[in-house]
């Protein structure tokens, strides 16, 4: 598929454009492993664009900071660029943050992924007072405005978060909120139309939440967001890639090898898959911080084995990297998602140190085997 162009997409050769990112993030050509290699430059020898999401800390953390030098290639906005901490309360967009963050990612050479333009779930209330004409021209607005200001600079945009959500009960399973209300399911196309017409340069990515489980929501998501994808790629809308977050999950069941085989169902439709949100939530896992940690680790190598047997998985990414800042941190989401017990999620502990997880990343990246 390499340099293919699809009769529906005519362009950049999506395969060559982010190997193209892959091996310029990875630097220097593969060497041999080292100890102290990162987790980025051992992934990206498989292929994989390995990062993870950042928030306001690495502007107040240096050794957080540093270990982002070393261990990625690719950071993704967790909060800077969704449109509630953008535009907090009205109309004036506030891009510090973010502008700090790209630059971050270019005095760094880290690929920069915008974390995302359109989400039904974060609209502050203001926006949700507003009429239906309104949205629309607010909904083109911003999109104009954020993807404008990053016109070039982007490598990947998250354009849209997480369309479906069928416990919602709107036909088609889409998620609820002011977007889907004001201009309905097509506001997935809309805003994927908008981007390409301002940055021709970054690769377009819709993402979702939920599929990488093996319980009923994901089993009704799964297939929605299949024709979802078929809806935007023959309508010729500008669809590179398909993020999947992965915030794995004790407290749910899951089958690794089913998962992979929906991915083969994107992947024949000619398109990137990106897992984005790597995470596990260990609340079922034993106190006993030592056992925990391995059986965080092995459900990272449980997944990572079957995900990356997938030729067209190209982009890795946690959803932060050190146990400190995840956001499982965040005293309202442990309360809700982890009866309140600190969460043990991701390759680095609260004192930066390298953790079990890591291990088991460093070793399903090196023994990737792509299978078909
Ligand atoms: C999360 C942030 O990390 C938290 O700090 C915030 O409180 C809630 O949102 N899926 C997504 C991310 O796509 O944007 C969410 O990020 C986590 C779930």
């Amino acid at each position: 598929m390499d340099g293919e162009q699809d009769s529906r997409r005519p362009g950049l050769s999506r395969r060559a454009a982010l190997a193209g990112m892959v091996a310029a993030a990875a630097g220097a050509p593969a060497a041999a492993q080292t100890s102290g290699e990162g987790l980025a430059a051992i992934a990206a020898r498989a292929g994989i664009l390995f990062g993870a999401s950042v928030a306001r800390d690495i502007d107040e953390d240096a050794a957080y900071r540093q270990l982002y030098r070393e261990e990625t290639r690719q950071i993704t906005t967790d909060w800077a660029l969704k449109f509630d901490a953008l535009r907090p309360d009205g109309e004036r967009i506030r891009f510090e943050h973010a502008d700090r963050l790209r630059g971050f990612a270019e005095d760094n050479g880290l690929a920069f992924r915008g974390h995302t333009l359109i989400w039904n779930e974060n609209a502050p209330d203001w926006v949700r007072k507003k009429s239906t004409a309104e949205l629309g021209r607010l909904f083109d607005s911003h999109i104009e405005d954020v993807a404008g200001r990053y016109a070039g600079q982007v490598a990947i945009w998250d354009v849209v978060n997480e369309p479906f959500w069928p416990d919602h009960g709107k036909p088609g399973g889409y998620r609820d909120g002011p977007w889907l209300q004001a201009l309905g399911k097509g506001y997935v196309a809309a805003a994927f139309r908008r981007v390409a017409s301002i940055d021709g340069k970054a690769r377009l990515a819709l993402n979702e939440a939920h599929t990488e489980h093996g319980d009923r929501l994901a089993a009704m998501i799964r297939p929605l967001l299949l024709r979802q994808i078929d809806e935007l790629l023959d309508a010729g809308v500008p669809l590179h890639a398909v993020g999947l977050q992965g915030h794995l999950d004790s407290r749910l069941p899951a089958d690794d090898k089913r998962f992979a085989d929906f991915l083969r169902e994107i992947a024949r439709r000619k398109i990137e898959i990106h897992i984005t949100e790597l995470d596990v939530n260990d609340r079922r896992y034993p106190d006993a911080v030592a056992e925990r940690d391995r059986q965080v680790a092995a459900r990272y190598a449980s997944f990572l084995k079957e995900v990356l047997a997938v030729p067209e998985v190209r982009v890795v990414t946690c959803w932060q990297l050190s146990d400190r800042y995840s956001w499982y941190a965040d005293p309202d989401v442990r309360r809700k998602l982890l009866d309140g017990r600190a969460a043990r999620p991701l390759p680095f502990d609260d004192r930066m140190r390298r953790k079990p997880v890591w291990q088991a990343m460093a070793r399903a990246f090196s023994e990737r085997r792509v299978t078909g």
